[in-house]
């Protein structure tokens, strides 16, 4: 089965060392964010924190990393994650890690691999079975 790629942005949309959200699949909310590790290097997550089911991350837009931009945080109850592998090392998920989401770097753009979020109880969707 050949792998399926959506297109997320350009890769100068997020500047070294900060992250964005994204809604690829038109949930009405930002379902990952990639965060930016390198000129070349991205990340991304599903913005859900193992700490509560379901929760979502950001407290604005955007807003995923810590303020001293070292870790993703949670921003529900202050929880730190290592970005290069979403590892909680600090608060109340430690040890736990964030759910990794593919995506590769062609050219200037950032794409999705759609076949990992196709796999997991999404395949009524849509964008799963175009
Ligand atoms: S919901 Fe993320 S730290 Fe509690």
């Amino acid at each position: 089965m050949a792998l399926r790629w959506q297109r997320l942005a350009r890769l100068d949309e997020i500047p070294v060392g900060e992250s964005k959200g994204f809604d690829p699949h038109g949930e009405g909310r930002d379902s990952l964010f990639v965060v930016r590790t390198g000129e070349a290097t991205v990340v991304a997550y599903r913005n859900a924190c193992p700490h509560v089911s379901g929760a979502r991350m950001a407290w604005k837009k955007d807003r995923f990393m810590s303020g001293d931009g070292r870790h993703i945080a949670c921003f529900g109850h202050g929880a730190l994650f290592r970005p290069e592998d979403g590892l909680c090392v600090s608060g109340p998920c430690q040890g736990q890690h964030l759910t990794a989401v593919e995506v590769a770097i062609r050219g200037e753009e950032l794409y999705l691999r759609l076949d990992d979020v196709c796999h997991e109880g999404a395949m009524q969707r849509e964008f799963c079975n175009g």
